[in-house]
């Protein structure tokens, strides 16, 4: 199955995972096991806006940072500059954060409601260069529905 099929068969099961549903922590505990899953990702997970700092929300993987500042590390950029951010090679990236050595590239979308970021969905690789726009078309999409 191609990346794309595989966003395909997953879309409408997140979908159906959310609706009807209304507390935000649950919605993203359901998204981030179905990515993890689905694609077998090394880290997957969201952090919440919480005043100036980002902090750990669900996820699925090894033990992660529990507090990332405003601008720092990929996800404090995804979140200064409201776009997603990725990473071909984290050892490039100045300011990674590496809560793991064994991430080699990353992704991070945010999640904006009325024009502000409030989360950020966070998934890591141990390959190189594993995300592209086809991650990006779908992931932005998978990660507002959890709003
Ligand atoms: N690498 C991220 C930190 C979070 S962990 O990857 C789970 C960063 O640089 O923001």
């Amino acid at each position: 199955m191609t990346k794309q099929e595989t966003y395909q068969s997953i879309l409408p099961q997140i979908e159906a995972l959310v609706t009807g549903e209304t507390d935000m922590i649950a919605k993203m505990a359901n998204v981030v096991a179905v990515l993890h899953e689905a694609f077998g990702f090394w880290w997957t997970g969201f952090y919440r806006v919480e005043g100036q700092q980002l902090v750990l929300g669900p996820f699925q993987g090894p033990i992660a940072c529990t507090r990332i500042p405003f601008g720092r590390g990929v996800c404090g950029t995804a979140w200064q500059r409201a776009e997603t951010v990725i990473v071909p090679n984290v050892h490039e990236f100045a300011g990674h954060i590496a809560c793991s050595s064994a991430s080699n590239s990353e992704i991070v979308v945010p999640i904006l409601r009325d024009g502000q970021v409030i989360a950020v969905l966070d998934i890591d690789s141990k390959d190189f260069n594993t995300f592209d726009e086809t991650d990006r078309l779908y992931l932005e999409q998978i990660a507002q529905l959890i709003l």
